[in-house]
Parts: C-alpha cells; structure tokens; sequence
C-alpha cells in the first residue's frame, strides 16, 4: 500500500463516521492518486464492512480509480451545460489523440482520460481540468495545444 501509515490514519479517523465509508474513499484517492486494491481489506475491517461490500463501492462510483494514474489527468467535462456544448465531441477528440479510452491510463503511463461531471465553469463551457487547473471555453484546437505543451 502506498503511503500506508497516512492511509491507516485516514482509515483510523473515519472509523467511527456515520457514512464514513465515502469520505475516507475520497481521502485516499486524494493521498494515493488511487483507491489501493491491497488497502479495500483494511477499509473493510476499519468500516465494519464486508470486502464485497467496499469493493462494491469503489467499482461503482467511476470517480475512484483502482490502478495509479498517469503523470497527467485529463478530465472532460460531461455535464448538461459542457454537452450542450460539444463535450461529447471534445471527448471524442480527446481519445483519439491521446490514444487512451475513458476512465483509463495510457499504456506509457503519461497521461490519464477521465469523465468529469460539473467543474463549475458552467457559463463557459465546455470545460475541461488538466491537473489541478481548469479551462473554460474548450476547444479540439486548444486541447491539442495544451497536451502538447505538457508534452503528452
Ligand atoms: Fe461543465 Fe458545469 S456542466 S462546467
């Protein structure tokens, strides 16, 4: 497990949360870039749950990935506002040239694709985050731009 000692803290503190079970999923994906799939016994365990049951949870929610992401995450922005503006094809686009699929990491482990839903930049859409910095306005044309300037 990476960071194991920061994960048991994590798993400690949420232990006895009402509800705790999807904080501390956030928590450590925030700390780990990923949901560890030798952590989900010791998240059981801490939750009082089954393996099934944290497992469940994790394969669920497409928000939280069991393998590390790339160096870079890419998120295309899904929602009502970003669709009704071309995210849908932006998403396409975003595909075929970083050659990776939705919700997956490429095979060279540079760059990760991922679905977003909302990123708050309604009035701008559609939007999209590279990392932690949003963009508004996105285009194929100046995606392509930015992934070049990230080299990926
Ligand atoms: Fe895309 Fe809100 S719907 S930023």
């Amino acid at each position: 497990i990476p960071r194991e000692a920061e994960v048991r803290r994590l798993i400690a503190v949420h232990a006895d949360m009402p509800g705790g079970l999807m904080p501390l999923l956030h928590a450590i994906q925030d700390t780990c870039g990923f949901v560890p799939p030798d952590a989900v016994p010791l998240i059981a365990k801490g939750m009082n749950l089954s393996r099934a049951e944290v497992h469940g949870v994790i394969t669920y929610y497409h928000h939280f990935r069991s393998t590390p992401p790339g160096r870079h995450v890419v998120h295309i922005c899904r929602a009502e506002a970003c669709r009704s503006c071309g995210s849908e094809a932006l998403m396409q686009h975003a595909q075929a040239v970083m050659g990776c699929a939705e919700h997956t990491t490429r095979a060279d482990g540079v760059v990760t694709l991922e679905s977003a839903y909302c990123l708050g930049l309604c009035a701008s859409a559609p939007s999209v985050q590279i990392d932690d910095r949003v963009h508004a306005r996105m285009t194929p044309a100046k995606l392509d731009k930015l992934l070049k300037q990230l080299e990926v």
